[in-house]
């Protein structure tokens, strides 16, 4: 990954940019965050920061892979929030959901039934052929109302279909905690379905390296191991703790974030121009939004797709309140898709376009929004991926994970609980019970 902050620092005219002296500021707080998180690594307190150097549960990973795509047309994972969008990420670097394309050629179909919505989930369940499905539920907690419903409708409709339940699912839950219940691990193990443990030192958005992200990732056939070393690489120089935090680039992310918070800037775009990070976009808001959004502090953050969102999105960022920072990705697409023929380019007037590729256009684009939102004195930074494959993309995960956490210590956020929402789980639970849901 290369990424430049130069474009946020330096575009300081006006006042719109991020003052330099603020960034100043920052690195030097995020210099004794990364002193934390190292004496985190060896009080075995943060454990996803060993985990990218793991590959004990690699067997395990790849044999349940292996069960659930043996003669399977469909493998259907269950789950919300961070026990789906990991995994909805990294499957999506194998083409899940790329237009045209969405299935291995000689895999089964792969689906995530993260949203509860009775249309959307039933019509997908009765489109199933269910004797060759597998499902996956994955809830750390085990006590999630939406997972729960999901596999309660889908034990229901194996059942219905006279076929076994502990053949057909699989579960992915923590392992069973004294005086607290696990009502998923309580479904699934009298049917014989087996489980894989979710990590217990590791909260469900920061799960997406554990099995909860790498399980989808073998069943699509991606390297796991490269996801890991990808991830190990973004870690390694903070472990080492040789070089100032301005040498190395999450370090220098996150002091642009924290500096942005403090200079009052309210909203943070991700915007990648790759059809292929459209769910890490995603999985980056929830990360961000339940991460830091607390004690009346965080920012928004807003995810974009380029170059489609230049027509939805980038006339607000460009004239719109000043009140955001902007995170342009880019990718290894130059040069790539098909080439625009020299007569047609002609005719249509535009004889520059003549042997330039899809993937040239894109390039471009993504380098005129970056250059066009510092020119309009918006903060902004480019990420470049150099190659999107496993080991970019564990980097890239990494890098956003770290970035949120030493953002989140510098502000004075715990990045890792959510109290807030639980109230509404709480309530939702009651109005079911009681009916009142409409
Ligand atoms: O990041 C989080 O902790 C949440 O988004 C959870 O992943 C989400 O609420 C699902 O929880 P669970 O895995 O316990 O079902």
């Amino acid at each position: 990954l290369r990424q430049s902050i130069e474009q946020a620092m330096g575009n300081t005219m006006g006042g719109a940019g991020i003052p330099r002296t603020a960034i100043e500021a920052a690195l030097s707080v995020t210099e004794t965050e990364l002193q934390r998180l190292r004496d985190e690594e060896a009080s075995g307190k943060l454990a996803l920061l060993a985990l990218p150097d793991e590959t004990g549960d690699f067997e395990a990973i790849e044999k349940t892979a292996r069960a659930l795509r043996d003669g399977a047309s469909d493998v259907v994972f269950l789950g919300t929030g961070g026990s789906s969008l990991g995994g909805q990420t990294l499957a999506q670097l194998a083409d899940y959901m790329v237009p045209g394309l969405g299935r291995l050629a000689d895999g089964p179909r792969i689906h995530f039934f993260d949203n509860l919505d009775p249309a959307t989930f039933g019509r997908g369940l009765e489109a199933l052929p269910l004797a060759t499905t597998r499902f996956v539920a994955i809830s750390k907690s085990g006590s999630t109302g939406e997972t729960l419903m999901q596999t309660m409708a889908v034990m229901r409709a194996l059942s219905d279909a006279g076929l076994k339940i502990g053949e057909h699912v699989f579960g992915l839950s923590e392992p069973r905690k004294e005086n607290t219940r696990n009502a998923l691990r309580d479904l699934l193990e009298p049917e014989g379905a087996p489980f894989l443990e979710h990590h217990t030192g590791i909260g469900g958005r920061y799960s997406a390296l554990t099995n909860v992200g790498l399980l989808p990732a073998a069943v699509m056939g991606l390297d796991i191991a490269a996801i890991r070393r990808g991830a190990a690489s973004v870690y390694a120089p903070i472990r080492a703790g040789e070089l100032p935090a301005r040498d190395i680039p999450v370090a220098n992310g996150a002091a642009l974030m924290t500096a942005a918070a403090l200079e009052g800037k309210a909203v943070c775009v991700t915007m990648a121009y790759a059809d292929r990070l459209e769910r890490f976009t995603r999985w980056w808001v929830q990360l961000w939004a339940e991460s830091l959004g607390k004690d009346g502090k965080g920012s928004q953050p807003v995810a974009a797709i380029g170059p489609v969102d230049q027509h939805s999105q980038l006339q607000l960022y460009l004239a719109g309140p000043n009140d955001k920072i902007f995170t342009v990705i880019t990718t290894d697409c130059a040069g790539k898709g098909p080439k625009i023929d020299a007569a047609l380019a002609e005719k249509a007037g535009e004889p520059g376009f003549a042997g330039k590729t899809i993937g040239d256009l894109v390039a471009a684009q993504g380098r005129a929004t970056a250059d066009t939102l510092a020119h309009n004195h918006r903060p902004t930074r480019t990420i470049h991926v150099d190659r999107l494959d496993e080991e970019h993309l564990g980097a890239l995960m990494m890098h956003f994970m770290l970035e949120t956490i030493l953002t989140g210590y510098a502000l004075g956020i715990d990045p890792f609980d959510q109290p807030a929402v639980e109230e509404g789980k709480v309530l939702a639970k009651q109005y079911l019970v009681e009916g009142a849901g409409a």
